[in-house]
């Protein structure tokens, strides 16, 4: 990656009677950034910045959002545009690559994914390790980690060849896992990866079929996953991404990174909220219910949230949302749910949400959870199955972001430091005199 931020002036910090001068940066759009790398060199100070909330990380040039307007692009493109019109395999172009392919490109980025979607055979043994019933997210978290350990002609990651292959093959077999996380658990036998499929429908086969019945994929449910998959691609500098480039700045592997990623993904506050969410609508269960569950969420002794509202960076509705409320629409006519309980809880209680003071003075909206969850549903995947898919898209945006990292010449190993409380020296105590 060629850094390009410019500078644009300095800003002064006096500590202790000592004045610095602090550059400050400008990127193409977004806020301006203060340089504090020589803070500590100066003043012997650190930083305080728990949870990074006016940190910036890294240079980048993947993925821009303005929180406050409620906009998200990659590589300059809104969501929703790509949404409507791109496919989730050029969206993996644009975002690996930084510009849309050309009809050629993308046929033979097509083809090369297509064809290394299947997994060596003695790794569907490795699943048999687990607890019939072990969560999908815990063996996506093994086996995308154990990638590495059957794909040892990739893991050199200062040959730009094998850090190529290492892409292609995350982003081609992420899926084929994950069927295969949804069918163990299922009790059910793998289903392989067709060829003539594309990746969407053939994840949901994989999904779906049974060596007794095949799946007839439904046009309708396959361009609605993938738009799924375009809308979980990539969202900055997540806890997820940041444990992916974390990770990834010590040299580690990009198959061990991203099974981090997985592992961070998996939490309620980030891609768990989808399954917390649905679970929430389930508990609520009807619309008289839901002043009282308000109620609870405003109690701040109650621990209840909102799942599916409130975002670290999107102060306004997030993009992701409206695309995903009416792909949730489009999926209930597919499948022939006219009535859903759910989604009536939904609407409802978004309208009331959105209408309450406690949610408008903190500037809570509804986030792409809100409705993933009941579209997900619909398509016949259980709750279990849901922060998978959301780690399946991602993959994409965590090696692309892997890769940018890699690639700055900005890069350090991260290793941020911390405002020490704990106790100060003192002498070790034997047993007997404790
Ligand atoms: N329900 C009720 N109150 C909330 C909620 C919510 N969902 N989210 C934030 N608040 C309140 C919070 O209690 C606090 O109130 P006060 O100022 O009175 O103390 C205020 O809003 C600010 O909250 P915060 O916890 O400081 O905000 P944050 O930026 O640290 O948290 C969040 C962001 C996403 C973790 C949080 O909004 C949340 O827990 N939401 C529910 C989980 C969820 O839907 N997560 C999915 C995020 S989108 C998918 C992804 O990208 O992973």
């Amino acid at each position: 990656m060629e850094n390009k931020v410019k500078p644009n002036g300095s800003a002064t910090l006096e500590v202790n009677g000592k004045k610095i001068d602090l550059p400050i940066y400008s990127g193409s759009i977004g806020p301006d950034v203060l340089d504090i790398r020589k803070l500590y060199a100066e003043t012997g100070m650190f930083t305080y910045d728990p949870g990074f909330t006016s940190t910036a990380s890294c240079e980048s040039q993947i993925t821009y959002i303005d929180g406050d307007a409620g906009v998200l692009m990659h590589r300059g493109y809104p969501i929703d545009q790509l949404a409507e019109n791109s496919s989730f395999l050029e969206v993996c172009y644009l975002l690996l690559k930084g510009e849309l392919p050309n009809k050629e490109e993308f046929a033979d980025f097509e083809y090369t994914i297509t064809r290394h979607t299947m997994v060596h055979a003695q790794f569907d043994r490795f699943f048999e390790g687990f607890r019939r019933d072990s969560h999908p997210m815990a063996v996506m978290v093994a086996a995308v980690g154990a990638l590495s350990a059957f794909y040892h002609d990739s893991l050199n990651i200062h040959d730009p060849v094998q850090r190529k292959v290492t892409q292609n093959r995350l982003i081609a077999k992420v899926p084929t896992l994950a069927a295969r996380a949804f069918k163990y658990w299922m009790g059910q036998p793998f289903i392989s990866p067709r060829n003539d499929l594309g990746y969407a429908a053939n994840f949901l086969r994989m999904c779906f079929a049974v060596p007794a019945e095949d799946y007839v994929v439904n046009p309708v449910l396959a361009k609605a996953m993938d738009k799924i998959f375009i809308l979980h691609a990539d969202h900055e500098q997540n806890a997820s991404t940041s444990t992916v480039r974390l990770a990834g700045s010590s040299e580690a592997n990009p198959f061990a990174c991203i099974a981090a990623g997985i592992a961070s993904l998996w939490g309620p506050a980030h891609g768990g909220a989808n399954e917390a969410c649905l679970k929430m609508l389930e508990e609520i269960g009807h619309v008289d219910n839901i002043p009282s569950f308000i109620e609870k969420v405003k109690d701040k002794n109650s621990g209840v949230r909102l799942m599916g509202f409130g975002h670290r960076v999107y102060k306004n509705y997030d993009p992701r949302a409206k695309v995903m409320q009416k792909a949730c629409h489009e999926v209930l006519e597919a499948v022939g749910i006219k009535d859903d309980p759910l989604l009536h809880v939904a609407v409802e209680l978004e309208k009331i949400a959105l209408s309450d003071p406690y949610f408008i003075e903190r500037k809570l909206y509804p986030n792409i959870d809100f409705y993933s969850g009941i579209t997900l549903k619909a398509m016949g995947f259980p709750v279990e199955m849901f922060t998978v898919l959301f780690a399946l898209a991602r993959t994409v945006g965590w090696i692309s972001q892997w890769t940018e990292m890699y690639e700055d010449p900005m890069q350090k190993i991260g290793r941020p430091r911390q405002i020490y409380t704990g106790a100060t020296k003192r002498d070790y105590v034997p047993f007997d005199k404790r």
